[in-house]
């Protein structure tokens, strides 16, 4: 297949590092003499041939700018296979040879369905700052959104100490603890609270005042850090902070972080990915690679089934699980 042109979107949870991308597919294209279009707010683009097509000028400053300048959007439409049939005649027209969807899981799931019914490759990268898409190590935004959550736990540390108050950390991630457990980590929290370990609010009470009663053995004033994932406490956290302000007589806050944790110009570490993912998946639509996602794997970018990029599948570090539990005591 000789390919011409290549559309792009980004849908979903925007990503810090989406733009990284973009500006890393036009150029890998453009280095095989490839046209780019970008279609714009996520599949809506695609329903209603809604793109632009790119040129130099409008890549150019674009690596370190957070948000994705093609819009997104989440498209409850694209569920319904008479509006992905409209989207396969509007890329037809458009003479497009291959899509490429940065996104998250919901957007894989109508890659994945728009594949069954385009004769042409649909690549997904991985773009979501919850990093919940397995066959990668990471996603685009991640570890900004790591970043973000880190300053602000160190900010809120220094009025924390200074009142000496237990703080829960409200953190993003959906239903996966990974910016929970490695902002907690890099943050020095004492404890964190994850989807995938959480068992009951009675339980996980019990093991919050243990700890805050042993580490208040070690250091007679403190203050505490305990992050969670979002959505996860029933009833909501007014409760929990309740709680620990009844059983400790300690003055409890809450600090929801929230889509700060989306924004902002994208770490290196963000921008390398994104480099690197945008080429692959370029090099990925010329083979002519049908319904698999560029994913990295050891520093490394590698062709992914999209179907193994589910996120029951991928696992949080255990590792890092136990060795939080065995160092935010002494903390
Ligand atoms: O998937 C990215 C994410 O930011 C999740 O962490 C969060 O649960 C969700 O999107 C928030 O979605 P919305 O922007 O629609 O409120």
């Amino acid at each position: 297949m000789s390919v011409k042109k290549i559309a792009v979107l980004t849908s979903g949870g925007d990503a810090p590092g989406m733009n990284a991308c973009i500006r890393a597919v036009y150029l890998a294209a453009r280095n095989e003499g490839i046209d780019v279009v970008g279609y714009q707010h996520g599949y809506n683009g695609l329903l209603k041939q809604d793109y632009v097509a790119f040129e130099h000028k409008d890549i150019r400053n674009l690596i370190q700018r957070g948000g994705t300048v093609l819009y997104s959007a989440r498209c409850e439409k694209f569920k319904q296979a008479e509006h992905r049939l409209k989207a396969v005649k509007h890329l037809n027209e458009a003479e497009v040879d291959g899509l490429i969807v940065i996104g998250g899981n919901g957007s894989f799931k109508g890659a994945e369905l728009l594949q069954a019914e385009w004769d042409k490759p649909v690549v997904g990268v991985p773009g979501t700052i919850d990093n919940d898409i397995a066959g990668t190590d990471y996603t685009i935004g991640y570890h900004t959104a790591i970043q973000t959550a880190v300053e602000s736990i160190d900010k809120v540390r220094d009025t924390a100490d200074a009142f000496e108050r237990i703080f829960i950390v409200d953190v993003m991630g959906r239903d996966a603890g990974f910016i929970a457990l490695n902002s907690a980590i890099a943050g020095g929290a004492d404890h964190v609270i994850l989807p995938e370990t959480f068992d009951s609010a009675a339980g996980e009470l019990v093991r919050i005042l243990d700890k805050l009663d042993q580490r208040r053995k070690n250091h007679a004033n403190s203050s505490h850090i305990i992050v969670i994932t979002e959505n996860l406490w029933p009833g909501g956290l007014n409760i929990l902070c309740d709680s620990l302000q009844t059983e400790t007589g300690v003055d409890t806050r809450i600090l929801t972080l929230g889509h700060v944790q989306r924004g902002g110009s994208p770490v290196w570490q963000d921008r390398i990915l994104a480099s690197k993912l945008g080429t692959f998946a370029v090099e990925m639509v010329i083979n002519d690679e049908r319904g698999r996602m560029a994913g990295i794997r050891h520093r490394y970018p590698e062709s992914v089934p999209l179907e193994n990029s589910r996120e029951n599948l991928k696992p949080l570090n255990h590792y890092s699980l136990s060795m939080l539990e065995k160092i935010a005591l002494l903390g």
